[in-house]
C-alpha cells in the first residue's frame, strides 16, 4: 500500500481511501480503493475518525504495512465488544463463547507479531471516536505483545499477557458511560468512580473466568506506576507484576494518541517523548528501552515540519535511528520531488523534525 495519513479537516474530493473503514459490530462500512466524496467525508467525520489513510501520488513508494490484518484486527475488535456488553448481564454461558472466540482472535495476533519481519512496528491505525473502547482495547494489546515478544516472553505467557492487555479496561463496562464521556472536567467523586474500573475488571474475572491469576493481577494494577503514583495500591518498582508494567507504558502511549471527548489526539512523537520521559519515574525503564526501539516517533506517511521550515512526509524510518527518518519533499513550481536522509546526507545534519502537521 502506497499511502499517507491526513487529517479527516483535510480529506478532499477524489482522494483515495486505503484502509478499510468498519461500524463498531465490525461490519465493513467504507472498502479500501473507494474515492472520497463530499457525502463520504461528512460520513467519516461524523463517525469520529481524526485521520485516515489514503492513497495520492504525493504517497507513492510509501508502503505501510498494519502489525496485525485488517480482519484480525476488526474480528479482535468484535469479540472484545461482545464481551464487554456481556460481562454487564453476567450471562456465564456467552461470556464462555465470548472468551472462547477472544482466544483465538489472540493467537492470531500474537502470531502476526511473531511472523512480522519489521521491528519497528506501525500501530498508528486510524481511530474512530466512537469505536475508542474496543479499538483502544485490540490497540493495546498489540503493543503489549510487541513488548512481551522483545522481552523474552514464552507463547503461554504472551498468551495470558495478551488477554490480560484485551481486557485490561474491561471494568469500565461496569461504569456510567456518562462519566467516562464526560467532557468537562471530572469532580473528585467522578475521579475515584472512574479509578474502581480496574478493580471491577478484576472481580469480573476472578469471578467469572478461569485465567491464571497473573490475568486476574495484571488488570487489577494495569494504572500502578513505577514510582508508587498509581493506583488502587500505590506498588512501586517491581512489586508491581510484569504484565501491569507492560499494559501501562502499552495504555498510557495509545490513550494519548488517541481523540477523547475532552481533548485532541496527541502526535504519536509527544507520546513518544512522554514515555521515554516517565522511564523510572511512572514506567519501567527497561519496559520504556523495549518501547523505544519498537515503535517510532514518526511513522511512515506523517506529515512533517522541518527546523529549515520545509514540509515533507515521513518516507522511511531508520531502524537504528528512529528520530532522523528519510523525508520525502514534495514537487514545488520548478522543482521536483526529492529526499532528505537526516541520518545520512550531511547536508541535513542540522535540520530536524520540529513536529507531526495533522
Ligand atoms: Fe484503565
Amino acid at each position: 500500500m502506497f499511502v499517507r495519513y491526513v487529517s479527516v479537516k483535510a480529506l478532499k474530493e477524489g482522494m483515495i481511501l486505503a484502509q478499510s473503514v468498519h461500524g463498531s459490530n465490525g461490519d465493513l462500512l467504507v472498502r479500501n480503493g473507494v474515492a472520497m466524496s463530499p457525502f463520504l467525508i461528512k460520513k467519516l467525520q461524523n463517525m469520529g475518525y481524526s485521520g485516515l489513510y489514503i492513497q495520492d501520488e504525493f504517497s507513492d513508494g510509501i508502503q505501510i504495512t498494519d502489525v496485525i490484518s485488517d480482519e484480525i484486527r476488526n474480528s479482535s475488535m468484535k469479540a472484545a465488544r461482545s464481551i464487554m456488553l456481556n460481562a454487564v448481564s453476567g450471562e456465564k454461558g456467552l461470556i464462555r463463547n465470548d472468551l472462547k472466540e477472544l482466544m483465538n482472535q489472540l493467537k492470531k495476533i500474537i502470531d502476526s507479531v511473531l511472523s512480522s519481519e519489521q521491528s519497528v512496528m506501525n500501530v498508528m491505525n486510524i481511530k474512530s471516536f466512537d469505536l475508542y473502547t474496543y479499538q483502544h482495547s485490540v490497540n493495546v494489546c498489540v503493543l503489549s505483545t510487541i513488548i512481551g515478544i522483545s522481552y523474552g516472553l514464552s507463547y503461554e505467557q504472551l498468551q495470558n499477557l495478551a488477554i490480560t492487555s484485551i481486557l485490561h479496561d474491561m471494568g469500565k463496562s461496569f461504569i456510567d458511560k456518562n462519566i467516562l464521556n464526560k467532557v468537562e472536567p471530572l469532580t473528585e467523586d467522578e475521579s475515584n468512580t472512574i479509578k474502581k474500573h480496574s478493580t471491577l475488571g478484576y472481580i469480573f474475572i476472578r469471578d467469572k473466568c478461569t485465567f491464571t491469576s497473573s490475568v486476574c493481577i495484571g488488570t487489577l494494577m494495569h494504572h500502578e506506576r513505577y514510582d508508587g503514583s498509581g493506583y488502587p495500591y500505590g506498588r512501586k518498582g517491581n512489586d508491581i507484576p510484569l504484565f501491569a508494567q507492560i499494559i501501562a507504558v502499552a495504555d498510557v502511549y495509545d490513550a494519548m494518541i488517541s481523540e477523547r471527548p475532552y481533548r485532541p489526539p496527541i502526535s504519536p512523537h509527544e507520546a513518544y517523548e512522554y514515555v521515554i520521559g516517565n522511564s523510572g519515574k511512572h514506567f519501567n525503564p527497561k519496559i520504556v528501552e523495549i518501547f523505544s526501539k519498537r515503535i517510532t516517533p514518526f511513522p511512515e506517511g506523517f506529515n512533517v515540519l522541518l527546523s529549515n521550515g520545509v514540509e515533507g512526509i515521513v518516507y522511511k524510518n531508520h531502524e537504528d535511528l528512529l528520530t532522523r527518518p528519510i523525508i520525502k519533499i514534495d514537487a514545488a513550481q520548478d522543482k521536483e520531488a526529492y529526499f532528505i536522509d537526516l541520518k545520512n546526507d550531511p547536508r541535513a545534519l542540522e535540520i530536524t523534525i520540529k513536529k507531526i502537521i495533522v
